[in-house]
């Protein structure tokens, strides 16, 4: 006779044990393989000599008779699923069509490989680049870290230029006056001293001003440059150029307008607005109401940038344009924060993935 206190812990074990062997048979129940490898691991893991059936099979001897019958029968068909499901998997293994020598199961879901994405801003540079690549422009490129004749003085901005302020100017040192340059012009200028004309170049860059950081501005964005210099360039070019840039950047019902406007390199300067795609005109918080977006500057080189580079204003000509990458890609994007390009946040980059 066995005590009602041994009777009872057994009868806990056994309890404990059914409840084992249903999770088991629900791993059983999910189980698929998918090479002849994963089939076997899963016979040994349940039908093994000291697999799961086993071990739960020695459990027997510790029932109490009266139970013995019932537990049986759970320890039974517990066994019969194991096997049933080992020749069942084992079988379509074996029938599986046979692909360049491996088996693979066709109906199985495909492993995902994760890709990468283009970060949104490089895209929209990308865009703007592949555009006046097609007309001839190559991409030149430069140094971040500049000295003042590069970024200001060649440019015709003199000493007291309000850009050279403190406030929008970021001075790794002031004497020599070291600087991260405020726009990509500086790149223009390297190049007319190290080349002569005709020069015309593309230069897409990052660029700093110490600026306060909010949804629309940024202490560093993204610009793109260009020139071109050459013998009877007039503002015509200029004009066609950016014409063909506009319709094929943002298709050909959008309308463009030049504003006169003024920059100390250029002469004579203007600012160049498109008509605003999202309400096409009529006015939305987008474009303040005003139905035009503004983005670029442009203007005929000074003669004193070409002097300052050793090119001679009497024989050449040129223009300059500059724009930002940022505020095209919140615009094609839909996007309403500028802080979200450099926050790297994986959720918002992902979906710039086969874009
Ligand atoms: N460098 C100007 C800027 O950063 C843009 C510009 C370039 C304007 C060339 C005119 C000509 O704002």
């Amino acid at each position: 006779m066995v005590s009602f206190a041994i009777l009872n812990y057994y009868l806990r074990i056994m309890d404990a044990i059914i409840n084992q062997i249903e999770n088991y048979s629900n791993e059983i129940n999910l189980f698929t393989a998918v090479d002849t490898d994963t089939l076997e691991q899963f016979r040994i893991r349940f039908l093994g000599v000291k697999g799961i059936v086993k071990a739960i099979m020695g459990e027997m001897k510790n029932v109490p008779v009266e139970q013995k019958k019932s537990f049986g029968q759970t320890l039974n068909a517990f066994k019969m699923l194991a096997e049933a499901k080992f020749e069942a998997e084992k079988e379509r293994i074996e029938s599986l069509n046979v692909v360049t020598g491996f088996k693979i199961d066709v109906s199985l879901p495909g492993m995902p490989i994760p890709s990468g994405s283009r970060h949104p801003v490089t895209l929209m540079r990308n865009r703007i680049v592949e555009i006046f690549e097609r007309l001839s422009f190559t991409v030149a490129e430069g140094p971040e870290i500049e000295d003042d004749w590069h970024n200001f003085t060649a440019l015709n901005l003199d000493e007291n230029h309000p850009a050279r302020d403190m406030q929008d100017t970021f001075y790794l040192s002031t004497d020599p006056a070291i600087l991260l340059r405020t726009h990509t012009s500086n790149v223009q200028i390297r190049e007319m001293e190290r080349s002569k004309p005709p020069i015309r170049i593309i230069c897409p860059g990052r660029v700093y001003r110490n600026e306060t950081i909010s949804a629309r501005s940024h202490c560093f964005f993204h610009q793109v440059e260009g020139l071109y210099i050459d013998e009877n360039v007039s503002f015509a070019d200029l004009k066609q150029t950016l014409y063909f840039f506009v319709k094929e950047m943002f298709g050909e019902d959008v309308k463009v307008r030049f504003r006169p406007s003024y920059f100390p390199f250029t002469e004579p300067s203007a600012e160049m607005d498109i008509s605003c795609m999202l309400c096409k005109g009529s006015g939305c918080a987008v474009c303040k109401r005003t139905g035009w977006l503004e983005i670029l500057g442009c203007g005929m080189v000074h003669p004193n940038v070409l002097k300052n580079c050793g090119i001679d204003p009497e024989k050449y000509t040129g223009f300059a344009f500059g724009m930002g990458v940022e505020r095209p890609a919140l615009l094609k994007y839909g996007i309403t924060d500028i802080r979200l390009f450099s926050e790297n946040d994986v959720r918002f980059l992902e979906q710039f993935s086969g874009v």
